[in-house]
C-alpha cells in the first residue's frame, strides 16, 4: 500500500526519515554516544584492507564509503562494481576483509564477487537489506540496515540507509584503528543522529524541487556534477534520472569537465552541481562558472551560504539543511531523488516499473 503517494518511490523517498533512525539505531547508543558493531565483525584494529564491491546504487553507496573508511579509520579501500571485480585478478591480501552492499541481497554479480572473495580467503561481510536472502545468508557477518521492503525498482531508502550503515561502521573502524578518539567517535555520533531531521527537512521543500523538474523534463541531456563524497552522489543523480525519467544523465566529478564533457554545454543542457558549503565548495563552483560562462544552465544543490556565495547567474537553485561535510550525501540525496521523481511524473512514464528494469537482477 502506497499510504497516500501516488507511487511506492515517493512513499519510500519520505519514510527515509524514519528509517535512516532505525538503521542507525542497529549501530549507535544514543547515550554513551558511542558506535558498536555485531558480534564477529571485522577486527578494523588489524585489516591491512577492505574490499568494496557492489552494482548500481549500491555501489554508489560503497564508493562513499571509501572516502569515510580513508578519513575516518585511515583504512585503504579497493572498491569496484560487482561484475568487474569478480572477474579481475585481484590481489587479495592474507587475512583480508571483504564487503559487499546490496538491499535484495540477490544480485547475481554480487553474489558471484562474493564467493570469489570466499574462496581466495577473504572474511566476507554484507551490508544488505534483505535478512533472508543469498547475500545475508553466505556471509560471514551481516551489517544491517532497516529500510523495510523496497518496492520501487528506482532505490531509494535503501540507498541512504546503507549509507547509515555503512558510516557507522566506518566510524566504528576508526575508533578500533586509534584514528577517532572518543571525542570525535562522539562527535560523529551526534552529526549522525541529525540525518533524519535533516532529510526530513530536505524532502520539505520537494514542491519547489517540483517545478524545477517540470523545467528538466525538457531536457534531452543532464550533466550532474560533485566532488569528494558528493562525486558518487552524482553519479547516483544521474543513475536515478535516467533509469526512471529515459533522459539520458551523465554524472562526473566536477574536475573532470574540461577533460570532455564539458564540449556537451550549450544553453539547453542543464547541469546540476551538488555543492555544500564545504573545503571543496570554492573548486566545484568555480567549475560550475566554467560551465556557465558556455551558456550552460546550472541548477546549485547547496545550504543557504553556499547559495548565497555562488553569485548571480544561476539557472536554478535548491537550498538544503547544512549538515556535516563528510555525511552530505546522505542529506543531499532526497534532493536528487525527487528530482528524478518529478522529472519522470512530468513525462509520465512507469516510475515504479521502469522499462527493461527488474527490481533484483538475477542474471548476470
Ligand atoms: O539489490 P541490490 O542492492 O544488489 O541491487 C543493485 C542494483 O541493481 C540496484 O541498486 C539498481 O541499480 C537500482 N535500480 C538503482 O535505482
Amino acid at each position: 500500500d502506497k499510504d497516500g503517494h501516488r507511487h511506492f518511490m515517493a512513499k519510500e523517498i519520505h519514510e527515509q526519515p524514519e528509517v535512516i533512525a532505525h538503521t542507525l539505531s542497529r549501530y549507535l547508543d544514543p547515550a554513551s554516544e558511542t558506535m558498536r558493531l555485531p558480534e564477529g565483525a571485522f577486527d578494523f584494529a588489524r585489516l591491512d584492507r577492505l574490499t568494496v564491491s557492489a552494482c548500481g546504487t549500491a555501489y554508489y553507496a560503497g564508493l562513499i564509503s571509501k572516502y569515510w573508511f580513508e578519513t575516518w579509520a585511515g583504512l585503504p579501500v579497493e572498491i569496484d562494481i560487482a561484475s568487474e571485480l569478480r572477474y579481475r585478478d585481484v590481489p587479495y591480501t592474507e587475512g583480508g576483509g571483504a564487503l559487499f552492499v546490496s538491499q535484495s541481497g540477490e544480485t547475481a554479480d554480487t553474489l558471484a564477487a562474493l564467493r570469489e572473495a570466499r574462496a581466495r580467503g577473504q572474511k566476507i561481510a554484507a551490508v544488505v537489506n534483505v535478512p533472508e536472502s543469498s547475500i545475508a545468508r553466505e556471509a560471514d557477518v551481516i551489517f544491517p540496515m532497516a529500510a523495510g521492503p523496497e518496492i520501487g525498482v528506482a532505490s531509494t531508502k535503501a540507498f541512504t540507509c546503507q549509507l547509515a550503515a555503512l558510516a557507522c561502521i566506518a566510524v566504528a573502524a576508526g575508533r578500533a584503528r586509534g584514528r577517532l578518539d572518543a571525542e570525535a567517535e562522539r562527535a560523529l555520533v551526534r552529526a549522525l543522529l541529525e540525518t533524519p531531521r535533516l532529510v526530513a527537512e530536505a524532502l520539505a521543500g520537494a514542491g519547489e524541487i517540483e517545478a524545477i523538474a517540470r523545467e528538466i523534463a525538457e531536457a534531452r541531456d543532464v550533466l550532474y556534477v560533485g566532488r569528494g563524497v558528493n562525486f558518487p552522489l552524482a553519479l547516483e543523480g544521474a543513475l536515478k534520472l535516467k533509469e526512471i525519467s529515459y533522459i539520458h544523465a551523465e554524472g562526473y566529478a566536477a574536475g573532470e569537465l574540461k577533460h570532455g564533457p564539458i564540449a556537451l554545454i550549450d544553453k539547453d543542457v542543464p547541469v546540476i552541481v551538488v555543492a555544500p558549503r564545504d573545503a571543496l565548495y570554492e573548486k566545484t563552483i568555480s567549475n560550475m562558472h566554467e560551465v556557465m560562462a558556455r551558456g550552460g544552465k546550472a541548477l546549485l544543490i547547496s545550504d543557504r551560504e553556499g547559495i548565497a556565495e555562488a553569485g548571480d547567474g544561476l539557472w536554478r537553485a535548491i537550498e538544503t539543511p547544512t549538515v556535516h561535510p563528510l555525511l552530505a550525501p546522505v542529506v543531499y540525496a532526497a534532493p536528487i531523488q525527487l528530482l528524478a521523481y518529478y522529472t519522470a511524473t512530468a513525462k509520465g512514464t512507469d516510475v515504479d516499473q521502469p522499462r527493461n528494469l527488474a527490481k533484483s537482477v538475477t542474471v548476470e
